[in-house]
């Protein structure tokens, strides 16, 4: 991590349904810069209890974890691991993570991602972490190998943009524990 980098004094840990109205806005705010997901921000239906809902289902699941990253005063980051539900998938996970716009490049989604394989070292059932990232999005994929996600796919043309610019949908994984 660059040294040049101002020092956040972060506390990553898992999400309460307290944060949940925080994790909303920077969800909302992050598909508003229109740029990292699929999702349109006009397509955004998800409201406070969506997200209350959504800690109370990853805190209940086994192969699933919700963590927050706050600085003293806010909200910076949230990330999720989704694992599979079906019995021939509980060894999966999906990642998604996001950080807000003024927080990036600090080593929040670093400490994110650390504190995620952390977790997930710890259990077992966990043995492949997957994600997909739109492959123009070279913080995110830069990050990804840094961590040693490795590419397993591409979906050529996969999503069209409002300005009519295709975007390939790039799959990465990495295995726990090598
Ligand atoms: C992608 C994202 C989660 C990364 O979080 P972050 O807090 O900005 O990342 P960090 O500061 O921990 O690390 C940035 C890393 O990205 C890379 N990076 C940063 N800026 C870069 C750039 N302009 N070009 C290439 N790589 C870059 C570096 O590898 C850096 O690693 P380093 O710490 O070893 O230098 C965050 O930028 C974000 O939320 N973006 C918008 C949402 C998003 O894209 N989510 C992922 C979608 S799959």
């Amino acid at each position: 991590m660059g040294l040049e980098r101002p020092l956040l004094n972060l506390d990553i840990r898992p999400a309460r349904t307290t944060d949940a109205a925080a994790i909303l806005r920077l969800h909302r705010g992050v598909l508003q810069e229109r740029r990292y997901f699929i999702t349109e921000p006009e397509e955004f239906r998800q409201s406070v209890d969506d997200k209350i809902r959504a800690v109370r289902e990853l805190d209940r699941s086994p192969n699933s974890i919700f963590l927050v990253a706050r600085t003293t005063s806010e909200l910076v980051g949230f990330l999720t691991v989704r694992g599979g539900h079906l019995n021939r998938m509980r060894h999966t996970g999906k990642l998604e993570v996001m950080v807000a716009e003024s927080a990036r490049g600090k080593g929040v989604g670093g400490a994110l991602l650390q504190a995620a394989f952390t977790w997930a070292e710890a259990h077992p059932d966990i043995e492949k972490i997957g994600l997909s990232v739109f492959a123009d999005n070279t913080r995110a994929v830069e990050l990804y190998r840094s961590f040693g996600f490795r590419e397993e796919g591409r979906r050529t043309r996969e999503y069209r943009l409002e300005d009519g610019r295709y975007v390939d949908d790039l799959l990465m994984y990495r295995f726990i524990g090598s």
